[in-house]
């Protein structure tokens, strides 16, 4: 029989969009980005072995990155901060590469760029290294320019992303910067069990990523049904639920147009609450973690506004369950991991609003892949 089989369909494998086929080779990415650097509970960054010493004394460490990527640094900050005891600045390189700040041998510049090619973050590290600062990129192109011009490399091994709004790489990110916050707490003597435990549960993540992904297609689609049709979006969290609101509300602005904030939970009542009404829904992040309680009464502040709630929480979460909407369950992992097992939900929950509204999530207006001008 003759399969009518499309060049374009060959392409994507199967999948109506490239987005759809990249979310889906999550499991797999995750596994690309730990293969090598996992064992027995250590990690080994062999790309940072040279820089090593630096990294044991460092007092200062800066991030840099746009967009998506900024996100995954936010992600890496907090980590870092809480297992290796370190305090990290991080800062959008736009902003970033016209602050007079000052670098010297100690300073430790970490710039995330899946392209490797993002104007201002290569502009950044160009100073960051003219002032004598060690430069890390974490990037997924191989001889990319960001490579090419850093000290050092990490790379995300995640295969070449086609869709616009970064999906499979973000997930990469967050995968590689969490082992490499590892093993710089590691290398300055925070190899402690409770950290030992995440680096085994990251290991565990593909087979996590791969139940996720048998169920989340369908759940977000039917939670699409009931909110592309709001123009407006306010996605809220507190810590690290904070970068995945942030996220969460890019995808979806990204690609479906709809206007989404995101704020640290906590800040709604200093402005942004006044927006809220029956039309105005709120995606909360609120995963069972230290925070949880406090989100919670955010939650029913937005509510007494009549506001909506969707909710991303943990499996089985009753509190959550008794006062939002509509929910999306997501396993139980340790805290710094939520970002990571959150992210195919806000990131498929985009791609259903935007193709139930008629737009191509792979070519969104106005939006290009690797920006390479100022
Ligand atoms: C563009 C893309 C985003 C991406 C950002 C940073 O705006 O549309 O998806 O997050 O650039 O790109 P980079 O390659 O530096 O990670």
């Amino acid at each position: 029989t003759h399969i009518n089989w499309t060049e374009d369909a060959a392409e994507k494998g199967g999948y109506p969009h490239f987005m759809l086929k990249e979310i889906f080779e999550e499991p797999q990415v995750i596994r690309n980005a730990i293969t090598g650097r996992v064992k027995n509970g250590k990690t080994i960054i062999a790309e940072l072995e040279s820089i090593a010493d630096k990294l044991k004394t460092t007092r200062n460490v800066q991030v840099v990155a746009c967009g998506t990527s900024y996100h995954a640094g936010l992600v890496f900050k907090r980590f870092l901060e809480e297992y290796a005891a370190l305090n990290v600045e991080i800062d959008v390189a736009s902003e970033f590469r016209y602050r007079k700040i000052k670098f010297d041998e100690d300073t430790i510049v970490v710039a995330i760029s899946q392209s490797g090619e993002t104007a201002d973050t290569l502009e950044g590290i160009r100073i960051a290294k003219a002032r004598g600062a060690t430069i890390i990129a974490v990037t997924n192109v191989v001889g990319s320019t960001i490579s090419r011009e850093s000290h050092a490399v990490v790379y995300l091994n995640a295969g070449p992303e086609i869709g616009v709004a970064a999906t499979k790489t973000y997930v990469s990110q967050l995968t590689v910067l969490l082992l490499i916050a590892s093993y710089i707490a590691q290398l300055r003597g925070f190899g402690d069990k409770k950290l030992m435990q995440i680096v085994n549960e990251i290991e565990g993540m593909p087979t996590i990523f791969e139940s996720i992904l048998a169920t989340s297609n369908d759940l977000t689609r039917e939670l699409a049904k009931e909110y592309f049709d709001y123009i407006h979006f306010m996605y809220i969290g507190r810590g690290y639920g904070y970068p995945s609101a942030l996220e969460g509300a890019l995808k979806l602005k990204e690609i479906s147009y709809i206007h989404a904030s995101a704020y640290q939970a906590g800040e709604l009542k200093h402005g942004p609450i006044a927006l809220l009404d029956r039309k105005f829904p709120v995606f909360a992040i609120v995963p069972d973690d230290s925070l949880k309680t406090k989100t919670l009464s955010n939650i029913m502040e937005t509510r007494a506004r009549d506001a909506k709630v969707v909710a991303i929480c943990t499996e089985g979460d009753q509190a959550v369950a008794r006062i939002v909407n509509s929910r999306i369950e997501v396993p139980k992992v340790s805290e710094p991991l939520y970002p990571l097992v959150m992210s195919p939900y806000l990131q498929l929950f985009a791609y259903h609003v935007a193709v139930m509204r008629g737009h191509d999530p792979d070519k969104p207006r106005n939006l290009a892949k690797s920006v390479t001008v100022e």
